[in-house]
């Protein structure tokens, strides 16, 4: 790209000019004939050393005093990754950068801005930037969840009037901003989700507190009734809570896996054990395939039980009807630079999971049925629990189904040594 800047065109007029004016003085001289050979070799001397500054300025540049602009204004991909352009006063493109070619493709140099960039708020600022000299901010995109959103910061170069066409007056600095964005949405939806889990209990609550001082305050059978709803309203917001705090805990400690040896047989043994009294209740048996050996895994045993009994208590709870659930335990052999693993996996035999739901199970508050969830005394926060627990043990965890004959988690996990 170039431009003729006025000061690269100055500085050769300036320096033909002198010699021009030395040489002239030369001839008025000798016509004259007052010249000595000192005047004539301090005349030559100056024409040279004018044309040698010439020379120099133009250096690498065409000898018609349009100045060669430096190859590209715009620091390099690995210093500035973001998008930057480089308008002039007509907002026609000047320059710009490799990211902004990617982030809008239609950019091309020596062409207007709006051909690639059909924002009218960031088109209607540049003028104004151009014209006050006052930086402008505009945000764009975000229109769709998907669509990604950009802060555009734009300043002025050069004041406006100083400016010649072609040369860059204004530049847009781009940053992507959908992250940002997007975080702040989730933490919006689960603020607005966890009230909304507390307001129901505790609506349900507040009402039966009123019926009992007021209408039934001399009914001994509703009383009791309305007790125990109570209770289990209180019991449903303290285990929403403990739900938060642990799955907070277990963000928190994401970044730092583990580093003590755990038999995750004998811990999952144990969690089944425990959870054999709510499986008889539901008519569930539980049929556990662990190996009688120990199987390590570099684990956190307390976070390895609420894992298992998440899993175990879905299987339970949704996949019941089919009558029994298997618990296994298996190691996988190394294989090529895969290095040992170890399997855990809990399958019930119930009505299954659509698959449009599984890529959402593991977020948090996401239910395939709100009402059966509930009913169940579920937060939907479990499997979220589960997803962060495997994460920090630097696992995976698959969910497969098969609607009408069940559903399979699976969490794979590094053997230790
Ligand atoms: N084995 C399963 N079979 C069918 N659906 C399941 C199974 N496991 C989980 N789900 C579905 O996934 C949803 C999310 O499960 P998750 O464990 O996260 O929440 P929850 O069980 O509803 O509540 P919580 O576990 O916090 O008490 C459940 O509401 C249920 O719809
Ligand atoms: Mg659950």
């Amino acid at each position: 790209m170039r431009w003729t800047g006025a000061r690269e065109r100055a500085r050769p007029r300036a320096a033909i000019g002198a010699a021009a004016a030395t040489a002239a003085m030369l001839i008025v001289l000798a016509a004259r004939g007052e010249f000595s050979t000192p005047v004539l070799l301090a005349g030559l001397g100056a024409i040279a050393l004018a044309w040698l500054w010439r020379d120099a300025r133009v250096e690498g540049g065409p000898i018609d005093g349009r100045a060669e602009a430096p190859a590209s204004l715009l620091p390099s991909a690995s210093v500035f990754p973001d998008p930057v352009i480089l308008v002039d006063r007509r907002l026609v493109v000047a320059e710009a950068n490799e990211a902004a070619r990617g982030v809008l493709p239609g950019l091309k140099d020596r062409q207007p801005l709006a051909f690639a960039l059909r924002s009218p708020a960031v088109l209607e600022s540049i003028p104004a930037v151009v014209a006050t000299g006052e930086p402008a901010r505009v945000e764009i995109g975000g229109r769709t969840g998907n669509e990604p959103v950009w802060e555009i910061r734009i300043r002025r170069l050069i004041a406006g009037d100083r400016a010649t066409l072609g040369e860059p007056a204004v530049a847009l600095f781009f940053r992507d901003l959908s992250d940002e964005r997007r975080l702040e949405r989730m933490r919006v939806d689960f603020i607005a989700n966890v009230s909304h889990e507390l307001r129901t209990p505790l609506a349900s609550l507040s009402g039966f507190i009123d019926t009992l001082k007021g209408p039934a305050k001399a009914d001994q059978n509703a009383r009791e009734r309305f007790l125990d709803i109570m209770q289990a309203q209180a019991q449903r917001m303290t285990r929403l809570i403990d739900d938060l705090l642990q799955l907070s805990r277990v963000e928190l400690k994401e970044h730092v896996p583990p580093a003590t040896p755990v038999d995750i047989a004998s811990t999952v043994a144990h969690m089944v054990e425990l959870m054999g009294p709510l499986a008889r209740d539901r008519g569930v048996e539980l049929a556990l395939d662990v190996p009688e050996e120990p199987v390590r895994i570099l684990g956190d045993r307390d976070e390895l039980l609420r894992l298992v009994e998440n899993l175990v208590e879905n299987a339970i709870k949704y996949g019941g009807s089919g009558g029994a659930v298997t618990i296994s335990v298996a190691r996988l052999s190394a294989q090529g630079a895969q290095a040992e693993r170890v399997e855990l996996a809990v399958r019930d035999r119930g009505p299954g999971i659509p698959a449009e739901h599984l890529p959402r199970l593991t977020e948090r508050f996401y239910r395939v049925d709100v009402s059966e969830s509930r009913i169940q005394g579920g937060t939907g926060l479990g499997l979220a629990i589960v997803k962060h627990i495997v994460g920090r043990h630097r696992g995976r965890l698959s969910i497969e189904s098969e609607p009408g004959k069940g559903a399979t988690f699976r969490a794979v996990f590094p053997a230790a040594a």
